[in-house]
Parts: structure tokens; sequence; C-alpha cells
């Protein structure tokens, strides 16, 4: 099938030179304001979620219902989208409730339904039991529910929203007259890289995606993500590339999944301060500090690099004292 995909965001992002980041690192590198998508408070889930709330409308739901960590950029970002299209939005959030900050406020702001179900991991089985009891509860609501489970059900099609979006990135590039040779990304799930990839590859760019990890190590996220790129391939009817252009780069995970690194604290500093562009710790922060190491180690080809600013910039608030900790004279000269 071939969901009708609905407008939520503002197309094209911004597409910008960072000067002073590129002298400072001896390297050209552009941004991708992903950030700036125009909805919801942006990130790279609003293109995904023109793809899966038209399938959603397509399939005649007038509510949504997803799981995630409480904090999560991507339950924030489907809170404001059902509330702009009118749609109940049921939220499972993992881990006893925190305090309503950053994601979490928006969420509640966005009269999203909130749940908590104390499990140790996104794979706990609760979960799924959680996720049928809320789906029982909107249906007995009179609710037609549409269930979005990212890293499941969901994963082919929000892979594909990010390989038609190379469209994008492919017209930014000619229009600013560069060929870049690297595009570094922040990778939870894996979803935006793998379809990145799989869209570059279909237009036959000579860029590599570089995917920073900020969660999985390399030997689980890569075949997911290849598995998830022959997915989205085959659903839209497209050829499966025989190779993608894809490295992944699991060495900024720090202490762990969405925990700020004394890394990835140094690069929202940095860019904030030579940029005036905000980063957060747990996904822009860490694909930059990998951006930062990879260009200290040699390791990336010749040419301009590309970093997609994912968004995320709610969780820079719900960090407020480890940020503000970072913000200081010693760790931005670092
Ligand atoms: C701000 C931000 N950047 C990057 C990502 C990673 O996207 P993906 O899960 O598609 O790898 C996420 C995922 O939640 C995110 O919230």
């Amino acid at each position: 099938m071939t969901p009708r995909r609905i407008a939520l965001g503002c197309w094209p992002t911004p597409f910008e030179p960072a000067p002073r980041l590129s002298a400072a690192l001896g390297r050209e590198i552009w941004f991708k304001r992903e950030d700036l998508a125009g909805a919801a408070l942006g990130g790279n889930k609003i293109r995904q979620l023109e793809w899966l709330l038209g399938e959603a409308l397509a399939e005649g739901a007038d509510a949504v219902l997803t799981t995630a960590g409480a904090q999560s950029n991507f339950c924030r970002a489907l809170a404001g989208s059902a509330a702009k299209l009118g749609l109940a939005c049921t939220l499972v959030l993992r881990g006893p409730p925190p305090p309503r900050q950053g994601n979490l406020l928006l969420d509640a702001l966005f009269g999203a339904e909130i749940r908590f179900v104390e499990c140790a991991d996104p794979w706990d089985p609760s979960l799924a039991a959680a996720l049928e009891e809320a789906a029982s509860s909107l249906r007995a609501r009179g609710h037609r529910p549409y269930l979005i489970h990212l890293p499941g059900v969901s994963a082919p099609l929000a892979a594909q929203a990010w390989a038609v979006a190379a469209e994008e990135l492919d017209a930014d590039w000619r229009a600013a007259g560069i060929d870049p040779a690297t595009l570094v990304v922040a990778a939870g799930s894996g979803l935006t890289a793998a379809g990145l990839a799989l869209g570059l590859a279909r237009l036959a760019r000579r860029c590599q995606v570089r995917a920073v990890s900020v969660q999985q190590p390399a030997d689980r996220l890569g075949p997911w993500m290849v598995s998830v790129a022959r997915r989205a391939a085959e659903r839209a009817g497209w050829a499966v590339p025989p190779m993608l252009p894809l490295v992944i780069d699991d060495s900024w995970i720090g202490p762990g999944y969405a925990i700020p690194s004394e890394e990835s604290l140094a690069a929202v500093v940095r860019v904030a301060r030579s940029e005036g562009v905000a980063l957060d710790p747990a996904y822009t922060g860490k694909a930059m500090a990998g951006l930062i190491g990879a260009l200290h180690e040699g390791v990336l080809p010749e040419g301009p690099v590309v970093f997609l600013h994912s968004g995320g910039l709610p969780g820079l608030f719900a960090a407020a004292d480890t940020v503000a900790a970072a913000a200081t004279p010693e760790v931005a000269q670092a």
C-alpha cells in the first residue's frame, strides 16, 4: 500500500554553512537544520510522522498510540502533530514518572494521555501488554487507534520517509554547489540514517552516511539498519541497492543512552558558542562529538561534511543542571 503523505512541517528545512566551526576544525562543515522542521518543535521525526500519520488517517484512525522513554522526542513530536490533526494521543512511557520537564512537559501541554510502565528497556515484554491495554482503553472510549512502534511495525515506513528526504538534501547540495563526502547523523533506532543511506544510494551520491550510535553497539545496529533499508525499498517498490553507503560509529555512547557524556556536553557548548546553534546532549551532542572525534582521528574521507541537526532541543532543558555545569569557559576551550 502507498500511504498518503500529509503535510506537517515546513520544507525544505534550512541548509547552512558553519563557518567558525569549519575554521576551527579545518574542514568545510554544513548543517541541515531539521531542528527547524516547523511542527511540534521540529526534529527528525516530523518527516516520518507525515507518512505514518498519513497512513493512520488513510486507515480511518482517530487516535494514535506509541511507546518510548519519558524524554522521547518522538513522543513529543507525535503529541504535537496529533493535536494539530485533531487526533487523540496516548503515550506509554518507560520508567517511574520523572519531573514534568522538557519533552514530558510538552507531551502534557499537547494534551496527550500519558501512562507510565516501570520496565527495564524497550524490549521488555511488559511494554507490549501495556500498549495492548492502552489500545483497549481507547477502543472502549469509542476510538480507532493506530499503533506506531518505531523499532517495530513502523520501521520500514519511517525509514522510507528519510530515503525520500535524501532528494531534498541532494537539491540543497546542488544549490550550494558542494559535493559532500560525509553526512553525520545521530542514530538511536537507526531509521533516519538507514533511510538516508538508502536514499543517497538511489541517487548514486558518493556521500557516506556516518551513523553515530547513541544507544546500540554497531554489531547490533548495523544488521538491523541494513534490513530496515531493504524492507523500506521493497515496500516503496524500489530496487534494493547492493551496498549502502553507511558507516556506524558506536564509540560515542558514553555512560549510556540519554546520559550526557563529557564529549557530548563539550560539543554542545562548542557549537552553541561558535555557531549560535543549540544541540542536545543525548543525540546531536553525541553525533557532533563523533564528527569532531572522526576529524581528529583523520578517518573521514576528503570533502565537505554535512551534519544533520536532528533536533531534540527539549532534552537540553530536561538536563539543565548538567548542561549548565558544563557551560564553563574551561569546557568551551576543550
Ligand atoms: C533528536 C534526535 N536525533 C536523532 C534521533 C535518532 O533517530 P533514529 O531513531 O531514526 O536513529 C532521535 C531519535 O529519537 C532524536 O530524538
